[in-house]
């Protein structure tokens, strides 16, 4: 760790990064399903979500490394391998060969929630460690998806 080099206390930053590291792992698992999403829709949706999709995994996709080089500032290594990953997500992984167009929509909400949850209990922690830099982040990626929760969620008609 050298959090002090930044002007954070070490002590009060480790649960920070560990959070950080948890994000990580989950952000996978949301970006591999966005990427099964995206390969096996089908139905008359096809365009749209074929398209939606690559918008959220693209963005997934900068999410993920901003997390991983936020633990790094913050003076660890963040985790790097899909066994790290699947044994530390919440998220599951879903099959998405031959799962319904609104299925899929629905899955991606119910993930974007878990995420959102997790980023909640986020800005408390950095709040308490006085890490702005890190609470400023998370809010922005926590704001992305709030707002694509209500798109996703106009888009299967749930209120
Ligand atoms: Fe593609």
């Amino acid at each position: 760790m050298n959090a002090k080099e930044i002007s954070l206390e070490e002590k009060a930053v480790k649960p920070v990064v560990d959070h950080l590291n948890d994000l990580l792992a989950n952000y996978h698992i949301h970006y591999q399903k966005l990427r099964g999403c995206h390969w096996n829709v089908k139905g008359q949706s096809f365009f749209t979500l074929h398209v939606k999709f690559e918008e959220l995994y693209t963005a997934a996709l900068t999410t993920i490394d901003e997390l991983a080089e936020r633990i790094l500032t913050l003076g660890k290594p963040p985790y790097s391998t899909f066994k790290d990953y699947i044994g530390t997500s919440t998220l599951k992984e879903i099959q998405t060969i031959g799962l319904k167009d609104t299925d899929m929509v629905k899955a991606i909400i119910e993930d974007m929630a878990t995420l959102i949850e997790m980023e909640r209990e986020l800005l408390e922690i950095t709040d308490k460690a006085g890490d702005d830099g890190t609470n400023d982040m998370v809010n922005r990626f926590m704001q992305f998806k709030e707002k694509n929760t209500w798109m996703l969620r106009s888009f299967v008609n749930e209120d």
